[in-house]
């Protein structure tokens, strides 16, 4: 994509989800269920979302823990609407909405203890972004990162030709966990969301 066909994209995009809570595939049912069977976590965990829209996960994290969450979004548009609902919601006090870019934070190492992203890293490619997110996690943090992958081996072909075009390194769920591992996470579990996310 030339940068003009990609502004155009972008802006697209954020018309198309201005207003919308949720802003891509998730499920707050299922985002609580994975959070139940998370091993504990210290009592305030410091949380970042990261590509957090205007904060589907973000808030869901500060009520569930009562604890601050640092939410990044590269959308100015998405980061006011998640201020506004944070507001109304009575949670300002815990949420940090960061106009930022996900792939230039500079946080210190091993600063965050819940690592949050839905359906967000592959706009800097899932193998790019957890590389430079690994390092931000605390010792004995967790990362819940979501990401489309293949679950067949042999998609139709017009399959194949739409994401070699829209998502050249979507990855089967056997190469997502590789790439996990070989940017130094430990692979707790792995789940499909449910069909209405
Ligand atoms: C599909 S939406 C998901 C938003 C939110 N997590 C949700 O589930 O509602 C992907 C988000 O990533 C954001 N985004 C894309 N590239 C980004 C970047 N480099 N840094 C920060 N946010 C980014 C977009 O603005 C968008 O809000």
């Amino acid at each position: 994509m030339n940068t003009d066909t990609q502004t155009e994209y972008i802006t697209a995009l954020i018309d198309l989800h201005s207003g919308r809570d949720r802003k891509g595939p998730g499920d707050s049912d299922f985002s609580r269920h994975i959070l139940s069977h998370l091993s504990t976590l210290p009592l305030k965990p410091r949380i970042a979302d990261l590509g957090c829209g205007s904060g589907a996960g973000a808030l869901l994290l500060a009520q569930h823990y009562q604890s601050t969450v640092m939410a990044v979004d590269s959308s100015s548009v998405f980061i006011e609407e998640l201020a506004a609902r944070a507001k109304q919601l009575g949670l300002e006090h815990l949420i940090i909405p960061i106009q930022g870019d996900m792939a230039q934070l500079v946080w210190s190492a091993g600063s965050v203890d819940l690592l949050w992203s839905e359906g967000a890293v592959y706009h800097i490619e899932f193998e790019q972004g957890l590389n430079l997110w690994r390092p931000l996690i605390a010792n004995s943090g967790i990362a819940v990162i979501s990401e489309i992958s293949w679950f067949i081996d042999n998609a139709p072909d017009p399959a194949i030709a739409y994401w070699q075009n829209a998502y050249p390194t979507m990855g089967t769920e056997a190469e997502n966990i590789a790439r996990a591992s070989r940017a130094g996470f430990s692979v707790l579990s792995t789940h499909r969301l449910p069909s209405q996310a």
